[in-house]
């Protein structure tokens, strides 16, 4: 499906969505820390005495730690890009989110959409996030999901995106909580397993409703709560708004994560004891610089965090590249690592010139050399200064 980036990310967006190979769908070991004893029923969030969250929280009984999560992103967010993400930054990501997922598609058993819930085992805790307005739907998906072996089912109340907010899904529930609430309800009905939803702000500036929707949502047994902190409207302009984040989290026991313009390590670590909220979640960030959270890591134990090279930098991305075309289709490949590809090099210093060439390149191979090639003339700069 279409999704947030088309109408609100800000950049050239991946096309079309992964296929991830259904073989490498991981199933659900016995290790599991979910079940019976997740049921969804937040456990408030740690707090020392000094008010600032501690480095974890628990989302029903799985433990969250440390409290910085990877946030859900259409195109971008797969099990390619989740692995890629935890592998750079051991130990330094909570919990990684799936892209949203259609539940008309999954209960419908759409192969496509049963291969984007593809995840490897060092992926958990992992969440599930779909997307819908029709309660009976929402069950049934959930079910599948946690069948397939999510830790966490997370309901998107954030999409902006027309098509599907005009059948009511994504945004859409924050105009009309009373069928989140119903939503709510089937998944206690349904799942041993925690579930979570994920805000906007409100639907526009009139109707800024995020504090009482989180209120609702924890009456109904959602085990936690992240914002974004912009409306519908303001897709992704103006600044996120915190202070509405932390009313939230004043607002509810169970833990709040908040979402919004976290782009450096610094910003993250000044959220996490500033931000007034349980945890943090990173989007876009991520794309500039993949290793933001073991940075927040290393600046939460006082070091400084070493600086990564250029050449390192065009090496990852062209290291996730060749993971991407690995399992997916090739038809498919080229597209989300074209977009992906694009999206990440334009941060890396002299990438506006190679993302024009990424762009055009005819293969996932082509692209590969390009990046290599800059990788190696990155080094020969770093060496000559
Ligand atoms: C390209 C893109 C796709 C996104 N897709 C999703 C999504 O599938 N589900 C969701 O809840 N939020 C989605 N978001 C919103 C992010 O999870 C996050 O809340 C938002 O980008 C603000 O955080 P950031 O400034 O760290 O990116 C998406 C954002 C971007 C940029």
């Amino acid at each position: 499906m279409s999704d947030e980036r088309n109408e609100t990310a800000p950049d050239p967006a991946p096309r079309g969505h992964g296929e991830v190979a259904a073989d490498s769908v991981a199933r659900k070991g016995s290790d599991s820390t979910s079940g019976p004893m997740a049921r969804a029923c937040g456990e408030p969030a740690d707090q020392p005495d000094g008010g600032v969250p501690s480095p974890g929280f628990a989302i029903g009984g799985i433990r969250i730690e440390p409290n910085v999560m990877l946030a859900p992103m259409s195109g971008i967010t797969d099990s390619a890009y989740r692995a890629f993400v935890k592998e750079g930054n051991p130990g330094a990501v909570g919990l990684v989110v799936t892209e949203l997922i259609s539940v008309e598609a999954l209960a419908r058993h759409d192969l496509k959409t049963h291969r984007m819930l593809s995840y490897l085992p060092h992926e958990r805790p992992l969440a599930m996030q779909l997307f819908g307005a029709q309660p009976a739907r929402m069950a049934e998906a959930a079910a599948i999901a946690q069948d397939l072996g999510a830790d966490i089912i997370d309901v998107n109340c954030g999409c902006p995106a027309p098509k599907v907010t005009k059948r009511g899904g994504g945004a859409g529930l924050m105009r009309e909580p009373e069928v989140l609430r119903d939503i709510l309800r089937a998944l206690r009905r349904t799942l041993t397993i925690p579930y979570t939803v994920k805000l906007r702000a409100g639907w526009d500036d009139a109707s800024r409703n995020a504090v009482e929707v989180a209120r609702m949502a924890e009456g109904e047994g959602a085990a936690m709560i992240a914002v974004h902190g912009r409306t519908r409207k303001e897709l992704y302009s103006g600044d996120a708004d915190w202070d509405l984040i932390a009313e939230v989290k004043s607002a509810v026991r169970v833990p709040v994560v908040g979402s919004g313009d976290i782009m450096t390590a610094a910003q993250g670590v000044h959220r996490l004891q500033d931000g007034g909220v349980d945890g943090v979640m990173i989007g876009r960030g991520t794309l500039g610089n993949p290793w933001i959270f073991r940075e927040i890591a290393a600046l939460r134990r006082g070091e400084t965090p070493p600086v990564v090279s250029s050449r390192a930098r065009f090496l990852a991305i062209d290291a996730l590249i060749a993971r991407l075309a690995a399992v997916l289709h090739p038809a498919t490949a080229i597209g989300r690592a074209r977009g992906l590809g694009c999206r990440m090099v334009k941060y890396v210093h002299g990438g506006a010139q190679i993302r024009a060439l990424i762009s055009r390149a005819p293969s996932v191979d082509a692209m590969r050399a390009i990046l290599q090639e800059h990788a190696e003339r990155a080094a020969k700069d770093d060496l000559a200064a």
